[in-house]
């Protein structure tokens, strides 16, 4: 999926340069038919496949492809497999938040060197389009960093992978790349994981959110987002705090077994057509009361949208030194109350919709009543 430049912008402080997201895997129940809602809802191309068919006999994985935004979905075809024991546990869940790189083997031996836990040792996988050197490392959960280099490779994703279409028209809804992915973590271990991306990967410390920034009457959560040097990883990491009732995280928390990926942002240019479309198609959203756009521009002062057009589709609007974002975010869309998208489009905004987070997590609140989890 990479990112929006291909060079590559490195910090001093980065452990080694990453080009952007190469991929997102999600290990699912029956990949077959999470690959029809992806195609059917959100519009992503079929690309890629591996599985029997092609060689491969314990699993099936499908790549999905949207402007730079790569998803696998992968499931296993035995009980006694990795996959299915993941899938049994945690549910439809992120396994692999693959990270594009110049070179597997250094990145691996520095990260390895400054702390990471090894998940894969480098390995190259060759076919007839060439050769990806891979290696991966634990963080948060289960959750894995695989580290992918690329260049020396043409095929259309990894060795291994046939190319595929998609067998019905779809529709793209101008999904473009991934802005930030989410991570819930267990009480009390939020500034570990921070710890883990400033000192492991050489990230920095962008923001901090306090419970007091992030909370309702009845819950609360702190959050801090690491992001490496060029901007292209974004990392928020939310931990519960103390509140009245269950906090959203802990809810997730419950469900998924361990920390685990919470969301995913994914960018689009024109929100007001992407929301309009995922609407038509079935994609659920958080719904936040029309009370909420009664003042919003009393907040954000002036944008070029329409209020009405915002309103009717219930996107949200935050300001922040830099210019303003819009914003929505599904429900969760696998049965489990654990994985949700967030779409986001930035228009100079470079923050994460402080000023939402009220109207957001009181939104989530509700979704927790009628599911009896608050
Ligand atoms: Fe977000």
């Amino acid at each position: 999926m990479q990112t929006q430049v291909q060079q590559t912008a490195t910090s001093s402080t980065d452990t080694f340069p990453i080009k952007g997201t190469d991929y997102i895997e999600f290990y699912v129940g029956n990949a077959k038919q999470a690959a029809i809602y992806y195609q059917a809802t959100f519009g992503f191309k079929w690309t890629a496949y591996r599985g029997p068919e092609t060689g491969h006999k314990d699993t099936v994985s499908y790549v999905l492809e949207q402007g730079k935004v790569r998803f696998v979905l992968t499931s296993a075809l035995r009980p006694e497999h990795e996959v299915a024991k993941h899938v049994a546990l945690h549910g439809d869940g992120v396994r692999v938040l693959a990270l594009w790189v110049d070179d597997a083997r250094s990145s691996y031996a520095l990260a390895v060197e400054r702390g990471a836990k090894p998940a894969a040792e480098p390995h190259t996988l060759q076919d007839e389009y060439g050769e990806v050197c891979m290696s991966a490392i634990h963080t948060y959960g289960e959750t894995i960093h695989m580290l992918v280099e690329r260049s020396g490779y043409q095929g259309v994703f990894l060795p291994g992978y046939e190319a595929r279409s998609n067998e019905f028209p779809i529709q793209p809804v101008g999904l473009k790349y991934v802005d930030h992915c989410v991570g819930n973590v267990e009480l009390g271990d939020m500034n570990r994981w921070v710890k883990f991306y400033q000192d492991v990967l050489g990230f920095k410390l962008l923001i901090t959110f306090d419970d007091k920034d992030i909370a309702t009457e009845y819950t609360a959560l702190m959050s801090k987002v690491v992001s490496n040097g060029n901007g292209y990883i974004k990392f928020p990491i939310n931990e519960p705090a103390k509140g009245l009732k269950k906090s959203q995280i802990e809810e997730y928390l419950d469900f998924y077994r361990c920390a685990g990926v919470q969301h995913i942002a994914l960018a689009t240019d024109d929100i007001l057509f992407t929301v309009d479309t995922l609407r038509k198609k079935g994609v659920d959203f958080l719904y936040v009361p029309e009370t909420y756009y009664e003042d919003v521009l009393d907040r954000v002062g002036q944008i070029d949208e329409d209020i009405k057009d915002l309103q009717r589709l219930n996107i949200l609007v935050d300001r922040d030194e830099d210019g303003y974002l819009l914003q929505i975010f599904t429900k969760p869309v696998q049965d489990r109350p654990t994985v949700f998208y967030e779409i986001i489009q930035r228009k100079g905004a470079k923050s994460f919709g402080k000023g939402n987070f009220k109207a957001l997590f009181e939104a989530i609140e509700r979704e927790q009543e009628v599911r009896g989890t608050l």
